[in-house]
């Protein structure tokens, strides 16, 4: 089965349209508010959709989001069934700040197909490697380091490794100075990073520590259809976060995912940008237009494209 290519446009429309919501929120210094616009604007587009999903990566649990909460139906239930990923605001402090790379994120698999996780931490890395037993989050970041040098034929000094400047990445970071690799540090916006491994252009070689486990689900979407590598493991910290992974029917909580276990089957992934970063520019007005930018991927059709759509202002 695969996801019908009709559904491409309708989704690239949802994530930009809350792009859009979110972008009158930029530079507001108001992280909530830029959030909800984007919320309510992409429950809304996607109610609207002849579909009948489930989201099951969202804005955490019933109890903490009324609205686009682990477990909620979305769609008109007219239509196939989906399981649906969102982050309509990843990079809250990008937005409010103004700063470089808020994106609109979402991902759609088929029903059953997409990894349904409470919200928690993930250790994740990322990089072009398919492969088993090159690149692996149980090995030392030195074995890592030394297969990828070998894999892509550079010397480690001539590598770049992407990684959230966190202080629980010191002891990574310490490693990857140590065997001289070059480092590009990111604020935020994990989902960003993940996706510098897919194109030479953005020259990172490794993406990897610690961050979001819905942004790591989610960037896992976009790079199976890049043909990339990724693994995750989910790091329940809390008795509440242990309870519920057990509910949502995790067993080993200590599991490690390879990409194919967070995401399987055809898959679309658009994320727009809000403000210009890395992967996509940002809103910009030209007259009495939005313009937005969408990273959007479709597995089946191997399509990996930058859509520019203009749109007349609300
Ligand atoms: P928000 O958009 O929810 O603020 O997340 C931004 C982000 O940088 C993610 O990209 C990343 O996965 C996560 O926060 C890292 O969490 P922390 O800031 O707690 O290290």
């Amino acid at each position: 089965m695969t996801i019908d290519k009709k559904f491409i446009d309708q989704f690239v429309n949802v994530a930009s349209k809350a792009a859009i919501a979110s972008s009158y929120f930029v530079g507001k210094k108001d992280k909530m508010a830029a959030d909800k616009a984007a919320v309510d604007s992409m429950r809304r587009e996607l109610n609207k959709m002849d579909i009948n999903a489930e989201v099951v990566i969202g804005e955490g649990e019933l109890d903490e989001a009324p609205m686009l909460h682990i477990g909620e139906k979305i769609g008109t239930k007219n239509g196939p069934e989906f399981d649906i990923a969102v982050d309509p605001l990843e990079g809250t402090n990008f937005a409010a700040n103004n700063l470089p790379g808020a994106l609109s994120v979402i991902a759609i698999a088929e029903k059953d197909n997409l990894f349904k996780a409470p919200e928690t931490y993930m250790e994740k890395i990322s990089t072009k490697v398919k492969e088993k037993n090159v690149i692996d989050l149980d090995y030392s970041v030195k074995k890592n380091i030394f297969n990828l040098s070998e894999y892509l034929n550079k010397k480690p000094e001539n590598l770049t490794a992407c990684i959230l400047e966190r202080p629980r990445h010191n002891k990574i970071i310490n490693e990857l100075k140590d065997l001289n690799v070059k480092i590009k540090f990111i604020s935020d916006g994990d989902v960003s990073g993940a996706l510098l491994v897919t194109d030479e252009k953005y020259s990172v070689d490794i993406f990897l520590g610690t961050g979001g486990g819905p942004e790591g689900v989610l960037s896992a979407a976009a790079l199976d259809a890049f043909d990339c590598g990724f693994q995750g493991r989910f790091l329940f910290q809390t008795d509440k976060d242990k309870q519920r992974a057990k509910e949502m029917g995790i067993d080993d909580l200590t599991k490690k995912y390879d990409l194919n276990e967070i995401i399987k089957g055809d898959s679309i992934f658009c994320a727009t940008g809000i403000t210009t970063g890395d992967l996509v520019s940002g809103i910009k007005i030209d007259k009495d237009k939005f313009i937005s930018e969408t990273l959007v991927t479709h597995k089946h059709s191997n399509l990996k494209k930058v859509v520019k759509l203009n749109q007349k202002l609300i």
